[in-house]
């Protein structure tokens, strides 16, 4: 007999259907707007110039010459596409050499390149662990974490975003559960722009004898004196045991790598599905993340993070004084304060969130939008971020925008979330 349902069924009258609705009738909608220029920061998108506080290019090497030369060179060399897999005919002699400077410049034995930062998340997540293991993860962990985790089959033990106490008693029940114990977290959170506490998530991983993942993927490029991270930032290097990095941001291409043991790295290599089972990254994508890795290596890197850097504390501070809800720098061992390349405003109401973006898009100034479940429920954010290349003239007019879309706003709809006390 013929099944009655439809498995279709669920893409008609879902939840959000009609949120979505309303959001396009009145042109609010925030996501897939399109994109007419390179990602600067100052773009071209839908017929008007806006000031980009949405993009991850944090050292502004979209637009590098150097950057496009080393993507141009590998399309040029080796063509369009590798149309296999790293495995069986699409390894090329940049892969290598990408994966012996990334091992360099995170200082792990080895590295292993794949074709983008999910995959890479997937392929050592849904690899190394297996039923039977139980997974300790940070409630604000990246969507591809939580992928390789369901993945694999793992426990998944969640605790309370950045609460020590929370991942302590976690560990503590993770310990009875009879299997292996690994722990990931964001280093650098992607929503809310704060940085995992890694010492103390060092030490109760030693302490339960627990294995630990940091995903560095906004963090490579920007955090640490060589850009390597907030293992580096923290100095607990030769306490994590892998890291993953992505190059759709501060690298300025696409593609993803987890460096960490040989051992670890040569198991993936003959193991993670995510890496077997998939193309390899276009050369052009090769060639232009090793360039960009190159730039951030060099004397100039440096450079770059201290400028990105202080734009963020720059846009930080001009935010927190029109009397926006801005997150907290992270304190420092040292006892210095970072304020990192993503600074949301907290919004609170998901319509509100929406309503602001439309108006700063109008005035000229695009952000990106978080909204449940990315962010917790009423949790909205209006997420900025900044680049190397922003000039604080053009900081200065996109806080003007602000000043004025809030003075509007509230008039009309009442107080905003003003600074948290
Ligand atoms: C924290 C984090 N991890 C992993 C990824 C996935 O990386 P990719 O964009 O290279 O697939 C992202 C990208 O959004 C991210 O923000």
């Amino acid at each position: 007999m013929p099944t009655t349902v439809d498995v279709f069924a669920k893409v008609r009258g879902h939840e959000r259907e009609a949120i979505l609705r309303t959001a396009r009738e009145l042109d609010v909608l925030p996501y897939f707007r399109r994109l007419e220029s390179p990602a600067a920061p100052i773009v071209e998108m839908e017929g008007a110039e806006r000031i980009m506080l949405g993009s991850n290019n944090y050292l502004g090497l979209t637009g590098d010459p150097r950057v496009s030369e080393g993507a141009r060179d590998a399309l040029e060399r080796y063509g369009t596409g590798l149309t296999g897999s790293r495995l069986l005919n699409g390894t090329i002699e940049l892969h290598l050499e990408l994966e012996r400077e990334l091992a360099e410049w995170m200082d792990t034995e080895a590295a292993i390149v794949f074709t983008t930062g999910h995959q890479a998340n997937l392929g050592a997540l849904g690899t190394l662990l297996a039923p039977g293991d139980t997974v300790v993860a940070d409630s604000g962990d990246h969507a591809s974490i939580l992928d390789g985790i369901i993945l694999s089959r793992a426990k998944l033990r969640p605790f309370r975003h950045n609460r020590m106490d929370k991942l302590e008693r976690a560990l503590e029940r993770a310990a009875g559960d009879g299997g292996g114990v690994l722990v990931v977290v964001d280093g650098l959170f992607s929503m809310e722009g704060d940085v995992a506490p890694l010492p103390e998530i060092a030490d109760l991983c030693e302490r339960f004898g627990a294995r630990l993942m940091v995903d560095e993927a906004h963090a490579l490029g920007v955090l640490g004196a060589r850009g390597a991270g907030t293992a580096e930032l923290f100095g607990v290097e030769d306490r994590v045991d892998l890291r993953m990095g992505t190059f759709s941001k501060s690298l300025a291409s696409c593609g993803g790598v987890i460096a960490g043991s040989e051992e670890v790295v040569d198991y993936l290599r003959i193991s993670a599905r995510a890496f077997l089972f998939t193309a390899a990254a276009v050369p052009a994508a090769v060639g232009a993340t090793l360039a960009a890795v190159r730039i951030a290596r060099s004397a100039e890197g440096p450079e770059l993070f201290a400028r990105v850097l202080d734009n963020a504390a720059y846009l930080h501070a001009g935010l927190a004084d029109l009397g926006f809800r801005v997150v907290a720098p992270t304190r420092l061992p040292d006892g210095t304060e970072v304020v990192t390349p993503i600074v949301p405003v907290v919004v609170g109401d998901d319509e509100k969130a929406a309503f602001l973006w439309r108006a700063l898009y109008d005035a000229g100034v695009y952000v990106n939008v978080a909204l449940h479940p990315a962010v917790p429920p009423s949790g909205a954010l209006l997420r900025t971020s900044v680049m190397a290349t922003h000039t604080v003239p053009v900081l200065d007019r996109a806080l003007a925008a602000f000043a004025d879309v809030k003075r509007a706003f509230e008039a009309a709809h009442g107080p905003l979330p003003g600074p948290a006390t």
